[in-house]
């Protein structure tokens, strides 16, 4: 029986990635929906190639200009549209496998619905986890919903654990999460005043969308990870060590309390973990090329430095303050980044409209669905303010 798969940000960098991976084993795999916001045609060229028996755009007049093609073009898919059509096709009973691969917190209330329907959701969109990390993993739980993990490091930690979750963290000292450092690395605060959002995109060793880009040159990345981290794989924010790797060919590390560390290695490319967690316990081909070791070189490891990218700091901060800081930390950076790509701040502004919010929001509890998004859209509406 071939596994009926949702992908959820089809038209994004991981949503691409997934479909090429997926186009490799047609006996495997059967595309169920995909889904975009406004990529209107893209989602109908991964129609044409894909038949969905749904498309999802996130509004109407997408949704038109969408349903027009399709009707065009003959194809039986239905198109749909809106956040309601997003929770369909991640829970329709039909459904085995999500890719959850929508950026920023849009993705969480999808994602949600997969976990509520017990699906085998293969997680990308690490703000859901940031933004309400209990509830989420709460209605993993309780549905008996499987959850694999698609950021880079946290597969390799997965890869790296005896059973692949170290609910308890028994006999592990660390995590240790690798960073590439990003395209700053180098870069003196003086010369971080001028950067800009191109500067910030052009990521040495991985292409991504351009709000994940952003978050990995400030290291916000790296701190969402943290947070990621922690619900993932139950460990404390004093088990979770950041480490500089610029090369990026170590994905992730686990540190044993006999002295053992384990390590996941491969070229940088997302089709590696996305293929790990599609074809989750079996292993299948991913078109990633073989990494030869002898050519690779040297690998170099360094501290991160907290006060060149002082984003990473605030997440440690968010998460060791717990309630509602670290959804307050998402939705602040997500205002802050989407003005540095508006050009409407500077680079070195993100972390002082992070902290600000934080500063005035972070210290509120969160115990429902409910507090989440009234934290979320608070802590949104306060960074807004502070831009005007
Ligand atoms: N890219 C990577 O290498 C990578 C690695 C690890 C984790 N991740 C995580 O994976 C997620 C996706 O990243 P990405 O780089 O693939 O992002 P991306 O290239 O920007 O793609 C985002 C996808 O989500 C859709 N989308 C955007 N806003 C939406 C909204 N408000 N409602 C519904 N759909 C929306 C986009 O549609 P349109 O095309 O129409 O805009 C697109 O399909 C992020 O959470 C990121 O942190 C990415």
């Amino acid at each position: 029986m071939r596994k009926k798969i949702t992908i959820l940000g089809s038209t994004g960098s991981i949503g691409q990635s997934t479909l090429d991976v997926i186009a490799r084993h047609p006996e495997r795999f059967d595309i169920h929906a995909l889904s975009a916001n406004t990529s209107v045609d893209a989602l109908f060229a991964q129609c044409m190639a894909f038949r969905p028996r749904h498309a999802v755009m996130l509004d109407e007049y997408g949704a038109e200009m969408l349903k027009r093609k399709v009707v065009e073009a003959g194809l039986e898919t239905e198109v749909g549209c809106g956040i309601s059509e997003l929770e369909a096709i991640a829970s329709a009973p039909e459904v085995d496998t999500v890719m959850a691969a929508i950026v920023g917190a849009a993705g969480m209330r999808p994602a949600l619905a997969a976990a509520k329907a017990g699906k085998r959701i293969l997680l990308a969109n690490k703000e859901t986890l940031v933004m309400t990390g209990r509830i989420f993993m709460d209605a993993v739980r309780e549905n008996n919903a499987v959850l694999l993990p698609i950021d880079s490091e946290h597969n390799a930690i997965f890869q790296s654990l005896p059973a692949g979750y170290g609910r308890d963290m028994k006999g592990i000292r660390s995590l240790l999460l690798t960073a590439s450092g990003g395209p700053f690395r180098k870069r003196s605060i003086e010369e971080l005043e001028h950067v800009t959002p191109d500067d910030a995109c052009r990521h040495p060793n991985w292409v991504m969308g351009r709000k994940i880009s952003v978050d990995s040159a400030t290291m916000m990345n790296k701190g969402l990870e943290v947070i990621e981290a922690h619900w993932l794989f139950n460990a404390d924010a004093d088990q979770i060590r950041v480490v500089v790797h610029p090369e990026s060919i170590i994905h992730s590390m686990v540190e044993y309390i006999d002295g053992s560390i384990i390590a996941q290695l491969g070229n940088p490319d997302m089709r590696t973990p996305i293929a790990h967690a599609l074809g989750f316990p079996e292993r299948i081909s991913s078109g990633v090329m073989p990494l030869d070791l002898c050519r690779t070189g040297a690998l170099h490891f360094e501290e991160p430095d907290f006060s060149r990218f002082p984003c990473l700091g605030l997440a440690f901060q968010a998460l060791k303050a717990g309630g509602a800081a670290p959804t307050v930390l998402n939705a602040a950076n997500e205002i802050a980044v989407q003005s540095f790509l508006e050009e409407k701040i500077r680079f070195v502004d993100i972390s002082g409209l992070i902290e600000g919010t934080l500063d005035e929001l972070g210290s509120n509890p969160m115990n429902s669905l409910e507090d989440a998004l009234k934290m979320d859209g608070m802590a949104r509406a306060f960074a807004e303010r502070q831009l005007s």
